[in-house]
């Protein structure tokens, strides 16, 4: 079977910075709250102008430049998002058509944070079926569209950004060697948006509701997601006969720097083998994953040889976990 490869990584964050210093202008909270509890410090927030498949069109422009492929090599766009820019069509599609994708099939997953290891996972299938060579992934989103800015359990958190990595089929020995995806949807209300879709359709009622909006039960979500961190990285590293000793790194949803923690203690890898960028963008969702790894190799912190885990977990339940050797 050929593996899939990533020969070309991208990210883009949008330039407004939201610190907490200014989210103590908007709810009840303090900066030595938000760092103490989430390691979060500042965020990035997408311009009125800007929709996710703007900065998705940025991070996959820079992905394909490094890569050095052109766009009509691409065959398939697989883009993890909860924030597309409408119900449809979807950012893959937008994108197929902004970057002149013309031989690329295109779709978007719908796996809320672990739309990053979903959206690579599902790229990296077609490959090793020899169904397609070249595959672009993306994570992207605006969270801030979803935020009620006067919830101080999500706003501190959510953020708009952009990732995306360019799959080439090869025959050697790196690429991605395994992806698992889980979910369980007994825990869809730790985690959701209520309106919007057929269940609620808009009205004004649904909007004076807030009901547009992301509501979470941080605290649960916090211990269910620990626990599935920690189940979804041994199982890759057991099945394919490696521990957490023989990680380069490990690459995590960046979504609280205490959850990143509790999980590398109980995977017993320090934390100076655990790439961390949740202090600078919070939580960008499916974009998460994306644009730590791209930040990670910008900054050497992979290179060829490593070996890699990316692990995420996100509403619905939804986790998921890929390793890779660089
Ligand atoms: O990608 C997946 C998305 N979501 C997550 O990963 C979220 C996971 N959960 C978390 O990150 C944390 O649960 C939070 C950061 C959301 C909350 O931290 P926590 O340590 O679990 O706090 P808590 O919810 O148990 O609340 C403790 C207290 C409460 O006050 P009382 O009831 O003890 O008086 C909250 O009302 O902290 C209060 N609180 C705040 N205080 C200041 C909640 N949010 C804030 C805030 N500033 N922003």
């Amino acid at each position: 079977m050929k593996r899939a490869k990533i020969i070309g990584v991208g990210a883009y964050a949008p330039k407004r910075v939201l610190t907490n210093d200014d989210l103590e202008k908007m709810v009840q909270t303090s900066d030595e709250w938000i760092v103490q509890r989430t390691g979060i410090r500042e965020r990035r927030i997408a311009d009125p102008s800007e929709a996710t498949s703007d900065l998705a069109l940025r991070a996959a422009q820079q992905a394909l430049e490094r890569a050095g492929v052109e766009p009509g090599e691409i065959d398939l766009i697989v883009v993890g998002t909860t924030t597309g820019d409408m119900a449809f069509p979807t950012v893959g599609n937008i994108i197929q058509h902004r970057l002149g994708c013309r031989n690329a099939g295109s779709t978007d997953v719908y796996a809320a944070c672990s739309g990053s290891i979903y959206s690579l996972s599902i790229g990296s299938q077609y490959i090793q079926t020899g169904k397609y060579r070249t595959v672009l992934c993306i994570g992207a989103e605006c969270l801030s569209r979803i935020t009620d800015y006067t919830d101080r359990g999500t706003c501190i958190l959510l953020a708009d950004a952009a990732g995306a990595a360019v799959l080439r089929a090869s025959d050697d020995e790196s690429g991605i060697l395994d992806t698992d995806l889980y979910s369980d949807g007994r825990y869809w209300e730790l985690l959701y948006q209520p309106a919007g879709g057929s269940r609620n359709p808009a009205t004004h009622e649904t909007v004076d509701k807030r009901m547009h909006y992301a509501r979470m039960k941080g605290n649960e979500l916090f211990k269910v997601a620990v626990r599935m961190f920690e189940d979804c990285a041994q199982r890759i590293l057991q099945r394919n006969g490696l521990t957490a000793d023989d990680l380069t790194v490990f690459v995590p949803h960046q979504a609280n720097l205490r959850i990143i923690e509790a999980a590398a203690k109980r995977l017993k890898l320090p934390m100076g083998r655990v790439f961390v960028n949740v202090d600078r963008y919070g939580n960008t969702g499916a974009a998460s994953v994306y644009v730590a790894l791209e930040e990670a190799w910008a900054t050497k912190r992979v290179s060829a040889g490593d070996l890699v885990l990316l692990a995420a977990f996100g509403g619905g339940f939804t986790w998921g976990a890929a390793l890779i050797r660089w």
